[in-house]
C-alpha cells in the first residue's frame, strides 16, 4: 500500500502551523487536517480538557492513534501536527514530506497570547517553555526532509505551495519530485 502523499507541517507551539496550513490548501487546491482537532472531535473533549482530566499520556496515545489513521486513510493533503507529535511519535515521517517551520523562541513568545495560551496546557510556565523549545528543536530538525523558516508569511506560503505542488498535492500540482534537502 502506498497512499500517503501528504504535506506535513511540524513545529513548535506558535510557529504558525494552522494559519499557513489552511492558507496553502487553499492556494494549492487542497484541504487542511490539524490533528489537535482531529483528536478533539473523536474524543469529544477539548486539548486542555482531556489534559486536565486523562492526562497527558492518554493525549499522547491518541496522536499515535491519529497517525496511524492518517497513514492509512489520508493522501494528498495538508496536515498539522501538534507541537509534540514528532517527539512521541515519531512514525508521523510515514504520513509524507514533513516541513520544519521554524521559528524562533523570542518570537513565539511574542505570538502566544493570553489567549492562544489558554488553549496550550503545556504553554503556561515560562521556563518550562524555554526547556521544551531547546530540546524539541533539535528534534525538528533532524525529523524534517525541508526547513521552512516563517517569518514572513507571505514568503513562507510561497515556499510551502512550491514544496506541495511539486509533490503534486492538490488540483494545482505538477506531480514531480522534489528533491530532498533542508533548504
Ligand atoms: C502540544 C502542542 C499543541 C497541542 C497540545 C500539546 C505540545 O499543539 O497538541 O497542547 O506538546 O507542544 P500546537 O502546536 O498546535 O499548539
Amino acid at each position: 500500500m502506498n497512499l500517503p502523499n501528504n504535506l506535513v507541517l511540524i513545529g513548535f507551539m506558535g510557529s504558525g502551523k494552522s494559519t499557513l496550513g489552511r492558507l496553502l490548501a487553499r492556494q494549492i487546491g487542497s484541504y487542511f487536517l490539524d490533528t489537535d482537532r482531529l483528536i478533539e472531535t473523536y474524543y469529544n473533549l477539548s486539548i486542555p480538557e482531556i489534559f486536565k482530566q486523562e492526562g497527558e499520556e492518554k493525549f499522547r496515545e491518541l496522536e499515535r492513534e491519529v497517525v496511524f489513521w492518517l497513514e492509512k486513510s489520508v493522501t494528498g493533503t495538508v496536515i498539522g501536527a501538534g507541537g509534540g507529535l514528532p517527539i512521541f511519535v515519531p512514525e508521523i515521517k510515514r504520513v509524507g514530506v514533513v516541513v520544519y517551520l521554524k521559528v524562533e523562541l523570542e518570537e513565539i513568545l511574542k505570538r502566544i497570547d493570553r489567549k492562544e495560551r489558554e488553549k496550550r496546557p503545556l504553554f503556561q510556565n515560562f521556563d518550562r517553555v524555554v526547556e521544551l523549545y531547546h530540546r524539541r528543536e533539535p528534534v525538528y530538525r533532524q525529523i524534517a526532509d525541508f526547513i521552512v523558516p516563517n517569518q514572513q508569511l507571505e514568503d513562507s506560503l510561497n515556499r510551502l505551495a512550491e514544496i506541495g505542488l511539486k509533490m503534486g498535492i492538490g488540483k494545482k500540482g505538477k506531480g514531480i519530485e522534489v528533491a530532498g534537502g533542508k533548504g
